[in-house]
């Protein structure tokens, strides 16, 4: 075996390994749910915007004792929803697919993350298809895992496949209350192979239930040796995590999955976003991945 990495980027624990990665973030100083486009909101309900603001610094702070970058895009007042950045747009390679959002409500926030993609050295591709970003497009490993139902369409994935030039894995997601794919799918491992005796194989968790019959096949072959999620856990929005690779950041809800990720020789490290729940949104939803060229410095 060859000299075994041991730069700042990169840190194994046991078999797993905890790999640098760079987000993009938005603080929800104009979070409130005004109007309702999924099961979750419900405009009556009342929201503490101090409360919403209080839990995502814990995760925009935890994310930063990991050893993570995070830069920040600019709420827009009007955007109850720009909190959750996930949507905002699906990175690879330096090239961000920007999103065309499925209701009126949203579709502002698009041009916003697109200027700052630029302004941030990325390239941008405008979208002809509707696709609401990492929400529902997931890399692991080489393969774009689309998902489709609610959201994105699925006319997007043949889209995000040409853009980047990658497999794209369509999947039917069936209830409503998993209406992006990645409120349904978490995705554990960020690359294929790790070295040092790393898993071979990037691997996932998943809520069986959340999907149609023939999507879970698919899942079933591509992934045997998945997590999978109790429907208990994926109730409390479990899935909608983020892993480094070792660090995987959940909701204190999903005490099963918890378990199984300790297991497995992860380190689930617990995140209450409860007020953002409101909205229909956790952990993942308000984090994404911004994917440099490979070779750039920022990486
Ligand atoms: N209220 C937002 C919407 O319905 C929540 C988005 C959650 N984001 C996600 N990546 N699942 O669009």
């Amino acid at each position: 075996m060859s000299t075994p990495e041991t730069t700042l980027e990169v840190a194994t624990i046991g078999k797993r390994t905890a790999h640098h990665r760079r987000y993009l973030m938005c603080r929800p100083e104009h979070f409130t749910v005004s109007y309702k486009i999924n099961p979750w909101m419900d405009p009556a309900d009342p929201t503490d915007t101090a409360k919403a603001v209080a839990q995502w610094q814990k995760l925009y702070d935890l994310y930063l004792e990991l050893g993570h970058e995070v830069e920040l895009i600019d709420p827009l007042e009007g955007y109850p929803d720009m909190v959750y950045t996930a949507n905002g747009g699906f990175l690879i390679d330096g090239r961000a697919y920007v999103p065309k959002f499925r209701f009126t409500e949203r579709a502002g926030e698009a041009p916003a993350f697109a200027d700052w993609f630029r302004a941030n050295g990325f390239d941008t591709v405008e979208p002809l298809e509707v696709n609401e970003g990492e929400g529902d497009f997931l890399l692991v490993g080489d393969t774009i895992l689309a998902g489709t139902g609610f959201r994105s369409t699925g006319d997007s994935h043949r889209e995000v496949g040409e853009v980047f030039g990658r497999e794209v894995v369509s999947l039917n997601l069936v209830d409503p209350r998993f209406y992006h794919l990645d409120t349904a799918i978490a995705v554990l491992d960020p690359v294929e192979g790790v070295e040092n005796g790393g898993p071979e194989k990037a691997n996932i968790a998943y809520l069986p239930g959340a999907f149609d019959e023939e999507s879970r096949r698919i899942l079933e072959t591509m992934y045997p040796d998945a997590i999978l999620v109790s429907d208990e856990d994926g109730a409390v929005f479990g899935l909608n995590s983020s892993s480094d690779g070792y660090n995987v950041i959940i909701s204190p809800r999903a005490k099963g999955f918890e378990k199984q990720l300790r297991e497995r020789g992860y380190n689930p490290i617990t995140v209450d976003l409860s007020e953002l729940l409101l909205g229909g949104g956790g952990i993942k939803c308000c984090t994404l991945e911004l994917r440099a060229a490979s070779g750039s410095a920022s990486a």
